[in-house]
């Protein structure tokens, strides 16, 4: 089975995650710990970052630190995993979940505008599916009513607005290294930040609360363990160092299923703005006949994965009353989309296997018209 996502490893990797175990620093302390959050600073342009167990963490850890409380409101975008909403529910506030523009998958600057209330504090733009979300226009709306902004970029290593790295964009930013994201560390992720206050409260709130000057073992905050180990961070610091490489490959097979489809009748692809330069994650598509897309794909062997569905639907939104707004692209986009196979080693002739299943489901004479259009 040609799965839809596979992580990139080599004896670098290897070579990295044994010398970690033969050190005998296998927890949350030792070399790589250091080196990855380093590099991941450097990379993202930011002065702060702060590895922790996984994305979800990360964005709960940005909540706690920023002082998010019970009963506040967060506005999301509705086009994103369940973890953006689970992370702002773990803290005890109301995940208000708007609608994503047609032309980047990711939240519209004007829903947010019409969703803001006297409890609303803060927003989390997500970079859906690698492509950046309009920070200027999401900042200005956020600044006029005076609330704070974070970045969900679990999905969008490296990516680039307006020639920004996400990561920088806000005043925090949360990303996964999940198996499936284009770095890994089996596990893993981190926070980025410019505020150095922020950033020391983060590093205590992940250690069970115990700042600098504490005791280890008598904490001045409410903290949690959102530790990440040195083992993980041996894996990314590899991931990291071929990190030109495994994007240039997975931008090849990007820009394959994008130049083989750029005139399918049967399909409209996944939108990229003028000014960004998405990651290249999972590279999706949209179609209004994709039960028979995923089942000519499933009879080849070849995974597919639908679009995350409309998080305004699922019950850790639900049950808070965070459905309020209608979101009929997000809607659309979670009825039509589907996310092809999308990593480094995949070869040529997987991606024209999948484009000739894309092409069977539909011809020029019998077009199907895919919603929603940019
Ligand atoms: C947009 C988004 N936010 C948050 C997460 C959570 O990351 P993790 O699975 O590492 O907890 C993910 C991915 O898994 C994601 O895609």
């Amino acid at each position: 089975v040609i799965t839809i996502s596979r992580p990139s490893i080599t004896s670098l990797e290897e070579e990295y995650v044994v010398d970690a175990v033969r050190s005998g620093w296998v927890s949350s302390h030792g070399p790589y710990v250091e080196r990855f959050e380093a590099m991941w600073g450097w990379l993202c342009g930011e002065t702060e970052a702060i590895s922790v167990t996984n994305g979800t963490a990360a964005l709960q850890l940005l909540l706690m630190g920023l002082g998010v409380r019970a009963g506040d409101e967060v506005v999301v975008p509705s086009l994103t995993y369940v973890a953006t909403a689970n992370a702002v529910r773990s803290v005890g506030a109301v995940p208000v979940v708007v609608d994503v523009q047609p032309q980047t998958w990711c939240m519209d600057a004007d829903a947010l505008d019409a969703a803001v209330t006297s409890r609303t504090v803060g927003v989390i733009a997500v970079h859906a599916y690698g492509h950046p979300a309009d920070m200027d226009r999401i900042d200005a709306v956020a600044r006029r009513a005076s609330l704070w902004v974070i970045e969900d970029a679990a999905e969008a290593h490296l990516a680039r607005y307006k020639d920004r790295a996400v990561g920088a964009l806000a005043g925090g930013a949360a990303f996964s290294f999940y198996g499936n994201k284009i770095f890994s560390g089996g596990e893993g992720g981190a926070v980025t930040t410019g505020d150095r206050r922020l950033a020391e409260r983060m590093r205590a709130l992940r250690n069970q609360g115990v700042r600098s000057h504490d005791d280890r073992f008598a904490p001045s905050l409410v903290g949690s363990n959102f530790r990440l180990s040195n083992l993980a961070c041996a894996l990314l610091c590899a991931q990291l160092e071929r990190r030109d490489d495994i994007v240039e490959q997975r931008t090849r097979v990007v820009r394959a299923y994008r130049a083989a489809l750029a005139s399918a009748p049967s399909v409209t692809l996944q939108p990229t703005a003028d000014w960004a330069t998405p990651a290249p994650w999972l590279f999706s598509v949209c179609t209004e006949r994709r039960w028979m897309l995923e089942d000519t794909l499933d009879r080849d062997g070849i995974e597919s994965r639908r679009l995350f569905p409309a998080l305004s639907g699922l019950v850790a939104v639900r049950e808070v009353g965070g459905n309020r707004h209608p979101t009929p692209v997000s809607d659309a986009l979670a009825l039509t989309g589907l996310s092809l196979p999308t990593y480094p080693d995949l070869s040529d002739e997987v991606v024209e296997r999948v484009v000739a299943a894309i092409a069977s489901v539909a011809t020029d004479a019998d077009p199907v018209l895919a919603a929603p259009r940019a």
